[in-house]
């Protein structure tokens, strides 16, 4: 069986397991760290270690993949919404391949989420245009056309009524933030998701991030064209993603 680690690198929590390759599967249980405070390079470099250790894997050859929440382009991060300002034009990649001794790829994680569900889940063999959101402390977002990724889309931060990103205003973190109900939230969703319906015109779109388990609570509130439905590895997505994109 092909396998490889994904570490899917969050604003609240660091998680990872091995990946049947295969299968699109986790291999492992899967462990996680708090994400450390302020979320400095080094500081998630040495949590990525302690997950890499707890699934012990630290001295396997296994490809690696590394989702995180930023632009990331040949390597590099380049933007850093709910992170450390150092990530800011950082070449992540090498810095973590230096720190972790082995080769790495380094990859947004809502791409990271659209290709383990375009190849193994709720958007596999989807023609056209599919919409990957996940929700979480920001949104991020996933184009996949025919299954083929368009990286680094960040519909989280289309500009909103006052809010220079639409995030901090429709995410997973604004609802715990201001206590809304499932109702209250859903009214936000719907203006975030008909408006991106209105931009692209999706065939598909795909929820995931941690809510994605309580997706009864909020998708059947959605009125929209466009089939919307839970992302089928839920919060295992990122890792699922990274994973597979490693192993190619
Ligand atoms: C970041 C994206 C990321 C999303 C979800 C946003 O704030 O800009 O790159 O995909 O959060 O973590």
């Amino acid at each position: 069986m092909a396998k490889a680690i994904g570490v899917d690198i969050g604003g609240t929590g660091i998680k990872a397991g091995i990946v049947d390759l295969t299968h699109g599967t986790m291999a492992s249980d899967r462990v996680r760290v708090p994400t450390p405070e302020g979320a400095s390079p080094q500081d998630v470099l040495t949590a990525v270690q302690t997950v890499l250790q707890k699934l012990e894997v630290a001295d396997s050859t296994l490809p690696l993949g590394v989702a995180f929440p930023a632009i990331v382009k040949r390597g590099k991060t380049l933007s850093a919404a709910n992170v450390s300002k150092e990530w800011l034009d950082f070449d992540a990649e090498r810095f973590f391949r230096d720190g972790l001794q082995r080769n790495i790829i380094f990859v947004n994680d809502a791409d990271a989420a659209g290709v383990a569900e375009a190849r193994h889940g709720a958007a596999r063999d989807v023609p056209g245009l599919t919409l990957m959101t996940t929700l979480g402390t920001g949104i991020g977002s996933s184009f996949l056309y025919n299954g083929v990724l368009v990286p680094n889309s960040e519909l989280g931060h289309l500009n909103f009524r006052e809010y220079d990103s639409v995030e901090r205003w429709a995410a997973t973190s604004a609802r715990e933030r201001e206590n809304l109900t499932w109702v209250e939230w859903a009214g936000r969703l719907q203006e975030f998701y008909s408006h991106i319906e209105f931009l692209f015109s999706p065939d598909l779109f795909v929820v995931g991030g941690g809510v994605s388990k309580n997706a009864d609570d909020f998708l059947p509130l959605l009125e929209l064209r466009t089939p919307i439905v839970p992302a089928i590895h839920r919060n295992n997505s990122g890792i699922i993603g990274a994973a597979s994109l490693a192993g190619d």
